[in-house]
């Protein structure tokens, strides 16, 4: 334990253009509690759970349900990051009052301090919306995984009109009152642009390095999967190859016999052994104390 404060929505929104923000993602409670020990000012637990740990292709699988309950279990850990939850794909896109309720799950059962939503100006009153309700919302913009099957997941806002779309959508965003803007996937020159052009801080993923921070999947920056990095995950760890290496260990152990070792092992007393392995019937007054 130490003794770090809580990160809350006001500490994050005050580091627009100082120290860059850390966010990490998480999904899980030992996730987040080694992401919390790392320094990590923002936890996300992301949709994102749906393909690096239930294995899905896209982020649509996953409903208000799954992310409540992922969230939970972050909540439960007690990060000293603040814990955004991400709003899943179809529950803030059909009325106003679903994205407030869903939004309210996310705080109320979920134990997020602020939702995370994708999409700019066609999102504006489920925003407002939101905010409405008092619950703080941070935007995503650029490359959005819940867009796949219109955008793809291409790197957006490298032509010109694209870029100068982004920072309207970006300033908009910002007018309407979001603490924090996440940029995926756009060149570095536009995220700067963006982060020029709006109060709250910006933070990047694969948008270079000139947004107020930083986010990555906690999967990647610890190279936990076997799966797909993008160029712009650098992985900090090869914990998938320690994670094989140790497990081999205990399979190589179970087969030679070395696990587990007398000091893995209980005992009964000497007393106890022997009374057990006599051949004397045990005692018929025996009654189990739970039937008591
Ligand atoms: O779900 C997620 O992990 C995200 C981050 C990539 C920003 O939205």
């Amino acid at each position: 334990m130490t003794d770090r404060k809580q990160v809350t929505v006001r500490h994050v929104r005050a580091r627009k253009g100082g120290e860059p923000l850390v966010m990490l993602t998480a999904y899980d409670a030992p996730t987040a509690s080694i992401a919390s020990e790392a320094g990590a000012d923002i936890i996300l637990v992301g949709d994102s759970v749906a393909n690096v740990v239930l294995g899905h292709e896209t982020t649509h699988a996953v409903d208000v349900d799954v992310m409540v309950h992922h969230t939970a279990a972050v909540a439960r850990a007690n990060p000293h990051s603040l814990i955004v939850g991400d709003l899943p794909w179809m529950s803030y896109h059909v009325t106003e009052a679903e994205a407030i309720r869903n939004a309210g799950r996310l705080i109320r059962e979920g134990g997020a301090q602020a939702v995370k939503l994708e999409g700019g100006v066609k999102r504006i009153p489920m925003i407002r919306a939101i905010l409405d309700a008092e619950i703080p919302v941070m935007g995503h913009l650029g490359l959005t995984p819940q867009s796949v099957l219109s955008m793809g997941y291409a790197v957006q806002g490298k032509a010109a009109d694209q870029a100068k779309r982004l920072v309207e959508e970006a300033k908009v965003l910002d007018e309407t009152g979001v603490f924090a803007i996440v940029l995926e996937g756009v060149p570095e020159t536009v995220a700067k642009a963006v982060t020029d052009a709006v109060s709250v801080p910006t933070i990047g993923i694969g948008a270079g390095a000139g947004t107020d921070g930083q986010v990555l999947v906690w999967h990647d920056a610890t190279g936990f999967h076997d799966g797909h990095y993008p160029k712009f995950a650098r992985k900090f760890a090869d914990l998938r190859s320690a994670a094989v290496e140790a497990l081999t260990e205990y399979a190589a152990g179970v087969r030679d016999g070395s696990f587990p070792s007398e000091a893995e092992t209980y005992r009964m007393s000497d007393e106890e052994r022997e009374a057990f392995l006599s051949e004397e019937e045990p005692s018929t007054d025996y009654v189990p104390s739970s039937w008591v």
